[in-house]
């Protein structure tokens, strides 16, 4: 007799649960900071397995994070994301992140569902660089700059341009000139209106842009925060992409957890704080306070704003969370036996 059974999702199925749908992920992410500001999560960091030694190993070898956490509120739901990071993949046509979300019932810790998340990821990511956007962004943002496009560029943009429909202008840099064109080519087909420019270096399109969010490999900054322009937005999604100026000039630093970024250690903000030139009272807000109502948002068009992103598996698992639900409601997915 089969006493517990889960639901497998695989990546057609989240298609179908409505997982691509970036205003849906939005209010997820939203929901999930504000929660975790509530202390209505268990968010216990991230735990790195990582093969090398240095910074540089890693972004050959490759790493696999696991990042578990409990989500409350209307999701009441725990699981742990699975990501794993091989930058070398490329060469087998395969791609560069791969993960699984496990969800697990909070009152038996019994799986209930196995999700392919790889698009969720992006997804998640995408949605989080779109709050902080709307929360610190200039209100008629016009130019942005992504850095970096690879596989969380169309994400950034597609929630960027909810936050901010005023953006018309977008700079595309990228260390390899060939994804910047790749990915121009499809913005140009998919949002007619924008215009958009590859750059063979950053600092003229950063000096123009309101808004410029990184989302590199990179492990040294290539942004200098003596480009950045009174308003702008400067995001700092990934690691060490943006120089230490780019948080000194700053009016404001807002991060999404600064406690996972302190853990992981190796964007700008966090290595400025283990070095002593940045202190935990130097950070203005989480993005879940700011949600709260506990902290100011931009307050005029002229402060520069840092943000930092580390992530979290609570925002994944809100977002599968989700998509699991719909699943149960709508009878797909494919049921597995787990305990017979
Ligand atoms: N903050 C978060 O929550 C979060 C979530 C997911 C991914 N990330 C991070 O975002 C980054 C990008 O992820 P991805 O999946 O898009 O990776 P990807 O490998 O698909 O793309 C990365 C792109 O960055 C480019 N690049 C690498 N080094 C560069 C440099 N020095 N200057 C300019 N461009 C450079 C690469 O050529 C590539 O096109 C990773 O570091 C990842 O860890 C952050």
């Amino acid at each position: 007799m089969v006493k517990a059974n889960l639901i497998f999702l695989n990546n057609k199925a989240m298609n179908e649960q409505g997982v691509l749908d970036m205003h849906k992920a939005i209010i997820d992410v939203e929901k999930t900071y504000m929660l975790n500001w509530k202390g209505d999560v268990i968010n216990p960091g991230k735990c790195v397995l990582r093969w090398g030694k240095t910074i540089e190993d890693e972004n050959v070898l490759g790493r696999i994070n696991a990042m578990p956490g409990y989500v409350g509120g209307d999701y009441d739901m725990a699981g742990i994301k699975w990501i794993g990071s091989g930058p070398m993949n490329y060469k087998e046509g395969l791609p560069r992140a791969s993960v699984t979300v496990v969800l697990n019932d909070p009152k038996t810790k019994l799986p209930v569902c196995i999700a392919d998340g790889t698009a969720v990821s992006t997804i998640r990511t995408g949605a989080s660089g779109g709050v902080a956007i709307k929360l610190l962004a200039k209100s008629n943002a016009k130019v942005m700059t992504i850095c970096g496009a690879g596989a969380q560029a169309p994400t950034q943009l597609e929630a960027a341009l909810i936050a901010r429909p005023s953006i018309e202008k977008l700079f595309i840099y990228d260390i390899k000139k060939e994804n910047a064109q790749k990915f121009a080519d499809i913005v140009k087909e998919k949002y007619s209106k924008l215009e958009v420019f590859v750059v063979d270096n950053p600092e003229q399109a950063t000096r123009e842009s309101d808004i410029i969010d990184c989302v590199t490999l990179a492990s040294e900054p290539f942004i200098k925060g003596e480009w950045l322009k009174k308003g702008a937005l400067v995001m700092n999604m990934a690691d060490y992409e943006v120089d230490n100026e780019c948080v000194k000039k700053a009016d404001k630093l807002v991060v999404d957890f600064w406690e996972g970024i302190k853990h992981r250690m190796i964007s700008t903000v966090a290595l400025m704080w283990r070095d002593g030139l940045v202190k935990d009272s130097d950070i203005h807000a989480e993005l879940g306070e700011i949600l709260c109502g506990e902290k100011s948002s931009r307050e005029n068009d002229d402060e520069i704003i840092y943000f930092n992103a580390v992530g979290a598996g609570i925002l994944d698992i809100a977002i599968v969370s989700r998509c699991f639900k719909s699943a149960k409601e709508n009878g797909k997915g494919i049921i597995v036996p787990f305990w017979e």
